[in-house]
C-alpha cells in the first residue's frame, strides 16, 4: 500500500505540468480570437513542432503565419507535412471560434506566398460544429491497438472524413510498407538525427522546450538516469535503447486492424492545407466515435532513401493518381496523456 502510494507520487512528480499548462488554459481569454487560438494550438503537428505564429490585427482579424524557423529539412524537405500541420491548426481555430459563436471568414495564402497562411476575420453569429466536443480529448495514439475489427457503425461514421481501409489484404500490404518505411527512416543517419535532435529527454527538458518528441514518465526517466537512454544511444543501431525502440515500434505498427487515408487530386499548397483540415476533422470524429488514430508518415516522406517506398505507397493508396497526404493507424487504443504545447503568448507575433 505504502509502496504503491509512493510510486503514484513519483509518477505525479514526473508529469511535466508546465508543458501541459496550455491544455488547462484553453478557453480562458477575454478576446474571442485568443480564446479560439488557445484551442487551436492544441492541434496535432508533425513532430509536435507547432509551426504556427498568430498576429492579431485590429479588433477582429488574425494573420496566421508559418514559422520560418521551424522546419524538417531531412524528413519533410518540401514542407508538405508542415503545411498539413497548419491546416490542422486552421480547422481547429475555425471549430473553436464557431463553438464560441463566431464565424471565421478565411482567406488562404492572402499574399500569394506560402508562409502567410491565412487571414481570418471574426464576426459574431454562427452554428457550433458538433466535432468541437472532441477537442480536449483528441490524441495521436502511439500505442498498439486491440486485436479487434472496427465496428461497422464506426467505419460508416468515419467514411465521410477519409478512406477507411479494413480489407485484410489491403491492411496487410499497408502494414508491411509502413514497417519497411519506419526502418528506413530510423536507419538513415541524417533522418534519424533530425528526430533525435527533436527529442526532449525527461521532465526538465520537456518543460523548458514543450515541443518535439517528448520522452518522459518515470520508466523512461529511470533509464535516462541509468545512462541507457541518451541522444548518442538513440543514434546507434547497436545500442540497447535503439533496439528496444525498434521492437516497440514493430509491435505497435503490427497491432493495427485498420487505416485511414487522406488523398488530394494534386499536391498544391492549397490541397496540402485542405488535407490538414480534413485530418483534424477525422481526428475529432475518431475521438467522438471512441476509436484511436495515429498518423504514420514515414512512407510518405520525400527524402531520397525513401523514394522507392514513397512510390509504392502512392501506388497502393492513391487511387486514380491521387496524392496520398496522410496515413493513420486506426483501431481501439488507450486514451494517452496530453502532449506538451508552447503557451499562447509564445505563439503571438505581437505579444
Ligand atoms: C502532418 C503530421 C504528420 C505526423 N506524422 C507522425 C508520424 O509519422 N508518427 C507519429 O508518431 N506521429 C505523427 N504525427 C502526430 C504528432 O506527433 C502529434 O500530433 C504531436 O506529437 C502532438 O500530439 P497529439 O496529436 O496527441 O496532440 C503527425 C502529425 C501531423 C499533423
Amino acid at each position: 500500500m505504502a509502496a504503491s502510494a509512493s510510486a503514484a507520487g513519483f509518477v505525479a512528480t514526473r508529469t511535466p505540468r508546465k508543458a501541459l499548462e496550455p491544455w488547462r488554459l484553453a478557453g480562458g481569454y477575454s478576446d474571442p480570437r485568443q480564446r479560439a487560438l488557445s484551442y487551436a494550438l492544441l492541434a496535432p503537428s508533425a513532430h509536435n513542432l507547432q509551426p504556427w505564429i498568430a498576429e492579431l490585427i485590429g479588433v477582429d482579424r488574425i494573420r496566421l503565419h508559418r514559422d520560418p524557423a521551424l522546419n524538417l529539412p531531412e524528413t519533410d524537405p518540401f514542407d508538405r507535412q508542415l503545411t498539413i500541420s497548419m491546416g490542422c491548426f486552421l480547422e481547429l481555430l475555425r471549430i473553436a471560434a464557431a463553438q464560441d459563436g463566431y464565424t471565421t471568414q478565411i482567406t488562404l495564402f492572402p499574399e500569394g506566398g506560402d508562409m502567410i497562411v491565412a487571414d481570418i476575420v471574426f464576426s459574431e453569429g454562427t452554428e457550433p460544429d458538433p466535432l468541437a466536443d472532441g477537442i480536449m480529448t483528441r490524441r495521436s495514439c502511439k500505442e498498439p491497438f486491440e486485436d479487434r475489427a472496427l465496428a461497422g457503425e464506426v467505419v460508416e461514421a468515419l467514411q465521410p472524413y477519409a478512406k477507411i481501409v479494413t480489407d485484410k489484404e489491403e491492411v496487410q500490404n499497408i502494414k508491411a510498407l509502413s514497417w519497411e518505411a519506419w526502418q528506413i527512416e530510423a536507419r538513415t543517419p541524417h533522418t534519424m538525427k533530425e528526430s533525435v535532435d527533436l527529442m526532449r529527454f525527461g521532465k526538465a527538458e520537456i518543460n523548458a522546450t514543450p515541443d518535439g518528441i517528448d520522452l518522459g514518465g518515470p520508466f523512461l526517466e529511470a533509464l535516462m538516469l541509468a545512462g541507457q537512454i541518451t541522444p548518442e544511444a538513440q543514434m546507434n543501431p547497436e545500442s540497447m535503447s535503439f533496439k528496444t525502440g525498434v521492437s516497440i515500434y514493430e509491435e505497435m505498427l503490427q497491432a493495427t486492424p485498420a487505416y485511414a487515408v487522406i488523398t488530394t487530386p494534386g499536391n498544391s499548397r492549397l490541397e496540402q492545407l485542405d488535407a490538414g483540415r480534413q485530418w483534424l476533422r477525422l481526428n475529432l470524429a475518431t475521438t467522438l466515435a471512441g476509436v484511436a488514430l495515429h498518423p504514420i508518415s514515414q512512407c510518405l516522406q520525400e527524402f531520397p532513401e525513401m523514394a522507392d517506398v514513397y512510390a509504392r505507397a502512392q501506388d497502393l493508396m492513391g487511387a486514380d493518381g491521387e496524392v496520398v497526404q496522410m496515413l493513420g493507424r486506426l483501431g481501439y487504443g488507450p486514451q494517452t496523456p496530453q502532449t506538451p504545447r508552447w503557451p499562447l503568448d509564445a505563439k503571438l507575433k505581437n505579444a
